[in-house]
């Protein structure tokens, strides 16, 4: 089990497959001169299998994200997700993507054993896209979504991060689009982890921004007290359901009391939580031999370390020094 001081269990396992993408988005990438990860050192599918092994045999781990940088740019992907899938206890899996390329490959990966797919979309508006990420690729997402669905990897979620002066007028629409295809959508407060480090408090989209916006055209009902649970997301019924919109205020109302959080970099680092300053080498370990054993120790005392909280709200706040696209989302 993955305990630590506050008798927090973490059971999701986040891995990331690649610091990689084809996106670059503002809040999370700079344009350009971002040093990526050299291939030596990235953990193969044989460390990523053998860990996530460790994980769900002798640690707990119930769920496994695969995230990045993009997912979907890692070869042999599907061959990863076919050997996670076979593993005992099996997890759950899931993948989070910024879609392009999964028109290609989601009936591949739905066959291999992924269960959901999160899609991040922040915009209808393919001008506002092409702001937003920096690629005129918005068609891409839309057709990606369309054959997750299609190929039941469902509930199919998409992750919206609102901008000031971008897209902070679009939470209806995208409200309104959502329950339409039949996804489901979840606002994230934008969270300073962009690699130009400009993110600013004043000014920030806040859920209580995201929520009054929704209301002036949909009719939102708190889902019951005690089903948020651990997850992040705070859900609402949507004009009396049966679609559900989420906000996930890690800014203004962190859940960092309920995380349940493990993280894995590409490049065998373990992380207690995103905004961790310091990581725990695996891949040294891996590579000189280390017994499961030792390997679950290891991680056992990484997780008994994880700090209270994100420390978001302490004035001697530090963005951690890897951007987001490096931590996986
Ligand atoms: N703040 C909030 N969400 C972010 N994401 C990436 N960077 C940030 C940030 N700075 C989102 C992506 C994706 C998910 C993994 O995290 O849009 O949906
Ligand atoms: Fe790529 Fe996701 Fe970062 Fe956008 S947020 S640049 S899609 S890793």
């Amino acid at each position: 089990m993955l305990i630590d001081t506050y008798g927090r269990v973490a059971t999701d396992l986040r891995v990331s497959l690649t610091d990689r993408c084809n996106l670059r988005c503002t809040y999370c990438m700079p344009e350009e001169g971002l040093q990526w990860l050299a291939k030596p050192d990235l953990l193969t599918d044989d460390e990523i299998v053998r860990l996530i092994g460790i994980a769900v045999s002798s640690l707990g781990i119930e769920e496994v994200r695969f995230t990045g940088g993009e997912p979907l740019l890692r070869p042999g992907l599907v061959g990863l997700v076919e050997r996670v899938a076979a593993l005992t206890p099996r997890p759950q899996m899931s993948l989070t993507t910024n879609g392009i390329g999964l028109r290609r490959t989601a009936a591949a990966l739905k066959t291999a054993g992924l269960d959901r797919v999160n899609v991040s979309l922040d915009t209808l508006r393919p001008d506002v896209f092409k702001a937003l990420t920096r690629r005129d690729r918005h068609q891409d997402v839309l057709d990606g979504l369309r054959a997750a669905h299609e190929a039941g990897l469902t509930p199919v979620k998409v992750n919206s991060v609102l901008m000031p002066g971008l897209n902070d007028d679009e939470a209806p629409d995208l409200l309104a689009w959502a329950v339409r295809h039949e996804y489901e959508l979840r606002f994230i407060e934008q969270m300073p982890l962009d690699a130009q480090h400009g993110w600013k408090r004043e000014g920030m989209v806040t859920a209580g921004d995201i929520l009054a916006s929704l209301r002036t055209r949909f009719e939102l009902t708190a889902e019951g007290a005690g089903e948020r649970g651990s997850a992040p997301a705070e859900r609402w019924i949507v004009d009396g359901g049966p679609h559900r919109v989420g906000v996930i205020a890690s800014v203004t109302r962190p859940f960092c009391a309920a995380c349940d959080r493990t993280r894995l970099t590409a490049d065998g680092q373990i992380r207690t939580c995103l905004f961790a300053t310091e990581e725990t080498d695996l891949r040294e370990a891996l590579r000189s031999g280390a017994a499961d054993e030792e390997i679950a120790r290891i991680w056992r005392l990484a997780m008994w370390g994880k700090k209270a909280g994100s420390g978001l709200d302490d004035p001697s706040f530090l963005q951690p020094e890897r951007p987001m696209s490096a931590i996986g989302g």
